[in-house]
């Protein structure tokens, strides 16, 4: 179906790319390997040779390879390049745009879809450096298969494992054809921002929110080829392409618009930080001011999730899967729980906002996903991975629910 360069370098989860190369070619694919030297230490090039029937690619200064400027042509021949296990030095490699192998070359030279598999000690995944290169490349558009939890070849128990095969070979499948997402063509509603409450025509009551998460999510979900509406509050951030962009200001104007559109959504996603309280009344004109100390009134907001959350059962489908997010600075996870099970929805992403690397205004965010069946803990990571994880929880449910009729 597709020729697929399969990038292996110098981990110990080498090996695992013979189950790499296998899956992929069970799907029909053709996979060109691609061994970096100290990969070739791990596993043998003969033993890739044999699997993907093709000659393996370990040096450009084989001869014979400079005929037809070899990364160049296989650069263009190829649908996705995949890189598993990638070490931290590829990654570094790849963010700073060294191209001292074949490998590092075909990076930059190839214009498919770039899919990085890390694999490395729990330490050097942690570093600042890695971390700073990883988000690099997330930024460029490189998408990864998140490293596993367990007994490392080193002897730690952490993360940095390289991820199961098969969940490699998935997201590969993903990324060839975004049409096997179980998202595409579903509608899906995500907010993002902060709400602005007036209290005159000067001033308002905001939050912090800068709506990059949801920003990362409605591009996620886009690129995995759902039908994307973005109601996003007032934010300096240049919102990502999508289907329909609605703008609104208060938490009054997000009600409306997501009360109207959410009746023909399969998944709405409350990532906006909605103001909670607002101005009884906003003056007219603007207040000036006096000596004495100032009180405002202020009124509740409809809560917009918790409203979703009262529509018929998804069961029925009334309604449509309902994520939202929980921001909060102590015991966040017990809260979130609380909140999930109070407002009737299907996944509350729960986030620590008293981190400095998490929350409100950074690009990082570290969450828990909290499901009706499980959890799953996600470390600081940037916004747009964190994303694609909501998202592959969103997949799941939306993937046993498919068939039902849309809500209508
Ligand atoms: N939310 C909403 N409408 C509101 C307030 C919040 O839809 N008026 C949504 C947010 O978009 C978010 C979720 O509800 O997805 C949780 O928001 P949060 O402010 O943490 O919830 P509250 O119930 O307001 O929390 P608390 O009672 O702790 O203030």
């Amino acid at each position: 179906m597709a020729l697929i360069a399969l990038g292996v370098t110098g981990g110990i989860g080498a090996y695992k790319a013979i189950e790499v190369c296998r899956g992929l070619q069970k799907q029909g694919h053709d996979v060109v390997v691609v061994m970096t030297r100290s990969a070739a230490r791990f596993v043998g090039p003969v033993t890739f040779e044999a699997i993907s029937r093709r000659p393996v690619i370990t040096s450009q200064w084989k001869r014979g390879m400079n005929a037809d400027i070899e990364h160049v042509a296989v650069a263009d021949a190829i649908a996705l390049l995949l890189v598993a296990p990638c070490t931290a030095n590829m990654i570094g490699k790849f963010a700073n745009g060294i191209a001292d192998d074949f490998l590092s070359s075909l990076y930059l030279a190839t214009r498919a879809p770039v899919l990085v598999a890390p694999a490395m000690n729990s330490n050097m995944l942690a570093h600042e450096a890695v971390q700073r290169n990883l988000q690099t490349l997330t930024a460029r558009g490189v998408r990864f298969v998140e490293p596993g939890e367990g007994y490392l070849a080193c002897g730690w128990i952490g993360k940095g494992r390289l991820a199961e095969p098969v969940d490699i070979v998935a997201a590969a499948q993903r990324m060839l054809s975004p049409s096997q997402s179980s998202l595409a063509g579903r509608h899906v509603l995500v907010t993002a921002g902060p709400t602005y409450e007036d209290i005159d025509p000067v001033r308002y009551i905001g939050n912090r929110s800068s709506g990059r998460m949801g920003f990362a999510l409605a591009a996620e979900a886009r690129r995995r080829g759902a039908r994307v509406t973005l109601v996003a509050g007032p934010t300096r951030l240049e919102a990502p392409a999508v289907d329909e962009l609605v703008r609104v200001r208060s938490a009054a104007e997000m009600h409306a618009a997501v009360m109207g559109l959410a009746a023909r959504a399969d998944v709405v996603v409350m990532a906006a930080a909605v103001a909670d309280y607002t101005p009884v009344e906003p003056a007219a004109g603007k207040m000036a001011k006096t000596e004495a100390a100032l009180a405002l009134r202020l009124d509740r907001t409809p809560d917009i999730l918790a409203e979703l959350g009262r529509l018929p059962s998804r069961a029925a489908a009334g309604r449509p899967i309902l994520v939202g997010f929980a921001a909060e600075t102590a015991d966040v996870v017990a809260k979130a729980r609380e909140k999930r099970a109070r407002k009737g929805v299907d996944l509350m992403v729960a986030n620590d906002v008293s981190r400095a690397d998490a929350g409100f205004d950074v690009t990082t965010n570290a969450v828990t996903i909290i499901g009706a069946t499980g959890e799953r803990e996600l470390p600081v990571q940037a916004k747009e991975q964190v994303a694609a994880a909501i998202l592959d929880q969103i997949e799941q449910l939306v993937g046993t629910h498919a068939g039902t009729p849309l809500p209508a």
